[in-house]
C-alpha cells in the first residue's frame, strides 16, 4: 500500500508538503498541489489517520550534523543555522559525525524515525546514495562546507581556492619569498581547494618546491609539528600559509618555541576567521569565511524546501575576506 513518502517521492516534494495538501493546513503553490494530487491518484494513496498524524506532520525539527564542535569553526556555523531555524519556530538537533561515514548513516537512519523535517550536513563522508535516498523519501537535505560536489542537493561553502590565493598574495606583498603551506586533510574538498589556490600562486615563484608543503589535520598540534618539519627542510622559510586557523595557531607556538620572531622573521596567515585569532600573540592574519552567514543561508534554503519551495541543486560559494593583522605586518 502506498505511503505518504511514496507520494512525496513521486511528486518530487517533501513529506510535509504532501501533508499540507492533504490536510489543507497551509497554502501550497497550486502547481505543487496539482502534482501531489496527481501522485495520490496515481498511487491510489489512502492517508490513514495515524500515519497522517505522524509521518506527514511537520515535527518542527531539523538535524545539523557537523564533524566536530570542538573546532571553533563549527559552533559559529551551528549558531548561524540555529538563529534562522529558531526564528521559524524550529528546533535544531546537533550531532558530531567525526567525519565518519558510518556515524552519518546511523544519524540519518535514527533521525528519519523521529520524522525530522530536514538535514544539514557539514560532511565530506556522506555518500551520494544517502543524499539520494533522503531526496527520494522527500526529506530535504543541504550540504555545508565539506559537502560533496553533488548534483542532487544544494551545497554551500566558501570560495576556498580564491581565499588561499588571497592569503599567499598577501604574504608576497608583505615581502615573503619562501612561502610554505600547512595543508588540511586532502579528503576534505575545503583543504584540497586551498592547496590548489596556494600552488596556483607560488608555482610562479622562483625557488618554489613541493617540499614547501606539509600535511596537517586541521588542529593545533599538527600545525606545530608542521613547522618543525618545514624548518628542517627549509630553514629559510619566511612565510607560512596554514589551511585553517587552528594549524596557524600551532605554527605560531612552534615558531615561538624556537625563538623565531613573527612577523619579523616569519610571517603567518591562517584561514577561517575564528575569534581566537584576535587574541593570539601576535594577533593572527587570516582569511575569514562568512561562517555565521553560511550557516544561516543553509538553514534558509532547507526551510524553503520544507515549506514547499522548489529545491535548487546548486553549489553556492561565498566570498571570503582577508583580515591583515600583526602576524604579517
Ligand atoms: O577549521 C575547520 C576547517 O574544516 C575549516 O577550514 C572548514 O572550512 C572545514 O572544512
Amino acid at each position: 500500500m502506498a505511503t505518504i513518502r511514496d507520494v512525496a517521492r513521486l511528486a518530487g516534494v517533501s513529506v510535509a508538503t504532501v501533508s499540507r495538501v492533504i490536510n489543507k493546513t497551509d497554502s501550497v503553490n497550486p502547481e505543487t498541489a496539482a502534482q501531489v494530487l496527481k501522485a495520490i491518484e496515481q498511487l491510489q494513496y489512502e492517508p490513514n489517520a495515524v500515519a497522517r498524524g505522524l509521518a506527514g506532520k511537520k515535527m518542527g525539527i531539523i538535524a545539523l550534523i557537523l564533524p566536530d564542535i570542538l573546532n571553533p569553526f563549527f559552533p559559529a556555523l551551528a549558531r548561524g543555522v540555529e538563529d534562522v531555524a529558531q526564528k521559524k519556530g524550529l528546533t535544531v538537533i546537533l550531532g558530531n559525525s567525526d567525519d565518519l561515514g558510518l556515524k552519518e548513516s546511523t544519524y540519518i537512519k535514527d533521525l528519519k524515525k523521529k520524522y525530522v523535517d530536514g538535514f544539514i550536513f557539514a560532511s565530506n563522508t556522506i555518500r551520494e546514495e544517502d543524499v539520494e535516498s533522503l531526496r527520494k523519501e522527500g526529506i530535504p537535505i543541504v550540504l555545508l562546507d565539506r559537502g560533496l560536489n553533488t548534483a542532487s542537493c544544494p551545497v554551500i561553502r566558501s570560495n576556498n581556492r580564491a581565499g588561499a590565493k588571497l592569503a599567499v598574495q598577501h604574504l608576497i606583498e608583505r615581502g615573503c619569498q619562501k612561502i610554505a603551506h600547512i595543508y588540511g586533510p586532502q579528503e576534505f574538498i575545503t583543504a584540497r581547494d586551498r592547496l590548489l589556490g596556494y600552488e596556483e600562486v607560488v608555482g610562479e615563484l622562483e625557488g618554489y618546491s613541493p617540499s614547501l608543503m606539509v600535511s596537517g589535520k586541521f588542529d593545533i598540534e599538527s600545525g606545530r609539528q608542521g613547522v618543525e618539519h618545514l624548518l628542517k627542510r627549509h630553514p629559510q622559510v619566511d612565510g607560512i600559509f596554514a589551511g585553517n586557523d587552528l594549524m596557524a595557531i600551532g605554527a605560531l607556538k612552534a615558531l615561538r618555541e624556537r625563538g623565531i620572531l613573527v612577523p619579523e622573521q616569519v610571517k603567518v596567515c591562517g584561514f577561517d576567521g575564528i575569534s581566537l585569532t584576535e587574541i593570539t600573540e601576535p594577533e593572527l592574519t587570516t582569511v575569514a569565511q562568512p561562517i555565521y552567514e553560511m550557516g544561516g543561508l543553509a538553514a534558509r534554503i532547507l526551510l524553503n524546501e520544507i515549506e514547499g519551495g522548489v529545491r535548487e541543486n546548486t553549489i553556492i560559494e561565498l566570498d571570503v575576506t582577508l583580515i591583515p593583522r600583526k602576524s604579517t605586518q
